[in-house]
């Protein structure tokens, strides 16, 4: 542990909060400033000239998460958000009379569910694999949901609301044996739990730069299974996937053989920018030191919320368990106010309560400060002045 606290002057945030909440918003590292003043400088000196390397900024960008990943080199390419990465592999598909089945569980982040739902007037017929408990799914319900009319399985490696990790491995090997395709949600796994995409046989994997990647808004990522990717046309396309992008031929788009097949137009520079800091610290950490880490702080936020007689709504299974702890406090909303008053970032999700997440650079003396002041609120009803202030679509 003593060994990590090093990467603490990376992340200026540290020096003022306790900052507990990379789940959500990963601290941005110092070098990131540098980095987009480094992109302001290039677009203020070439200006145009600039396109000769940012033209391959989302290839390079794709390259340092790859490993992080364990995805293939070329497997990558950078997009906006999660939700509309979805749509392009939405676009690859053609639901049929036999096979228009999507299957996932209702703990998968809503941005997911509400496009594949609305996608059911083209075609598809989605399936939803309830949670018993509000915090695992089980696996075997799962597995028997997936079947021969399945297109494909939009599933969350890491919930967003319990950090509950699902067997993503016995997920792609079903999959697999049906002829349905996985498609990875792995926000909440990228960085801070072990991902291998190719030893596991995932076919589709999308996830983002903000949480514990810490490389701020505005990228997510696509990895498609390198010997699946040729046989693939997004109808979502444009101008960047053509093979020949710069002669600009109207009427006769061919799609590139190279990973920018997945992508359509003008990528968001700046936020490539911002992501390099962060993606190059969390691979020279490594995930395997971050994974030893977190579990042991995320092992003691479940002890002392236990002691304390509070519930939790994350698995107890360190295997089972991703980056973040949910306290199920009363009032819990308010609770969480009152932490973020007092400098300790944490946030509050409905059904989960606060959602309290460490990455690799906390330290268990910010855990205990945690509950130091959480302990004081409760003890005092400071939190409860916040009832009633719940304007916040949460
Ligand atoms: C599991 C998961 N998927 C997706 C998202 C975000 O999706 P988008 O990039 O479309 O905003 C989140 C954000 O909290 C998430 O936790």
């Amino acid at each position: 542990m003593q060994d990590l606290a090093k990467w603490r002057k990376e992340f200026p945030i540290l020096e003022r909060r306790t900052y507990l909440i990379s789940n959500s918003l990963g601290a941005m590292p110092r070098r990131a400033e540098e980095a987009l003043l480094e992109y302001t400088r290039r677009w203020k000196v070439d200006g145009v000239r600039a396109w000769q390397d940012w033209w391959e900024l989302p290839g390079q960008v794709a390259e340092k998460i790859a490993p992080i990943v364990g995805a293939e080199p070329g497997s990558i390419t950078l997009h906006l958000n999660v939700t509309t990465t979805e749509a392009i592999v939405e676009s690859c598909f053609e639901p049929t009379a036999e096979r228009n089945k999507v299957v996932y569980t209702d703990m998968n982040f809503p941005s997911v569910t509400y496009f594949w739902k609305a996608q059911e007037p083209r075609g598809y017929q989605v399936v939803t694999v309830p949670s018993d408990d509000g915090v695992t799914v089980n696996l075997n319900r799962l597995l028997e949901a997936i079947d021969e009319h399945t297109v494909c399985v939009p599933i969350s490696h890491a919930l967003f609301r319990s950090a509950f990790v699902q067997d993503a491995k016995a997920i792609a090997e079903r999959c697999r044996e049906v002829g349905a395709y996985l498609i990875l949600d792995i926000y909440q796994s990228a960085g801070v739990v072990p991902v291998k995409l190719k030893e596991w046989g995932v076919d589709f994997a999308i996830g983002g730069t903000l949480k514990w990647l810490c490389g701020g808004p505005g990228n997510a990522f696509l990895y498609v299974r390198p010997d699946l990717a040729p046989h693939l046309k997004p109808r979502l396309t444009g101008w960047i996937s053509d093979e020949r992008p710069f002669d600009f031929v109207v009427n006769d788009h061919v799609y590139t053989d190279g990973p920018y097949r997945f992508m359509n137009g003008t990528p968001n520079i700046p936020g490539l920018y911002a992501a390099i800091p962060g993606l190059e610290i969390v691979s020279e950490v490594g995930v395997d030191a971050i994974r030893r880490h977190s579990l042991a702080l995320t092992q003691r936020l479940l002890d002392g919320a236990r002691e304390r007689g509070w519930k939790v709504n994350c698995p107890l299974e360190p295997g089972q368990r991703g980056g973040t702890v949910a306290i199920d406090f009363p009032d819990g909303y308010e609770v969480a106010q009152e932490l973020i008053e007092r400098d300790v970032l944490v946030d509050y999700r409905p059904k989960a309560g606060v959602r309290v997440s460490p990455h690799f650079y906390n330290t268990l003396e910010e855990i205990e400060r945690f509950f130091e002041v959480a302990d004081e609120i409760l003890q005092t009803g400071a939190h409860l002045r916040h009832k009633g202030t719940r304007t916040v679509v949460t």
